[in-house]
């Protein structure tokens, strides 16, 4: 996470050893460190991810992170002279805390009863 002078927005980045792919670990790291930072005061975290990158857009979306745009051909693959689209992703402090707010358990789904 690369946070800003200003400590309000962020950038996030990640790379999971591949032997490790496919448990939810970087969903949970990614989940745990934007939750330390939002409840620090962070009003917004932007992502981006190469357009054929399937794992990392799914994961950005399994953590709420809204699709802002899609840059055309914008990074060249020096190798294949192949151009590919980049996907820009956000997301408020607003919309992280409602998600929250709704995955929280409440009286009747936890199972606590009232006496
Ligand atoms: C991007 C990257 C971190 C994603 O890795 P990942 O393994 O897909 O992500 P997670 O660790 O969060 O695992 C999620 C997957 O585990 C699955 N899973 C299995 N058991 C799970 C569990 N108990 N809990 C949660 N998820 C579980 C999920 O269903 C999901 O798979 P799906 O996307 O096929 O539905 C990884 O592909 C990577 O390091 N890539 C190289 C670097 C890179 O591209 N970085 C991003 C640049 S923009």
């Amino acid at each position: 996470m690369n946070l800003h002078d200003n400590r309000l927005q962020a950038d996030l980045g990640y790379t999971l050893a591949p032997a490790l792919h496919g448990h939810g670990y970087a969903t949970e790291a990614v989940r745990a460190i934007l939750g330390h930072l939002f409840r620090r005061g962070l009003h917004r975290v932007s992502a981006e991810c190469d357009a054929r990158n399937t794992r990392s857009a799914r994961l950005l979306e399994r953590t709420v992170f809204n699709l802002e745009g899609r840059r055309p051909e914008f990074t060249l693959n020096i190798n294949t002279g192949e151009w590919a689209d980049t996907l820009l992703y956000g997301l408020l402090a607003s919309h992280w805390q409602k998600q929250e707010a709704g995955s929280q358990p409440t009286a009747e789904t936890s199972g606590l009863q009232h006496w």
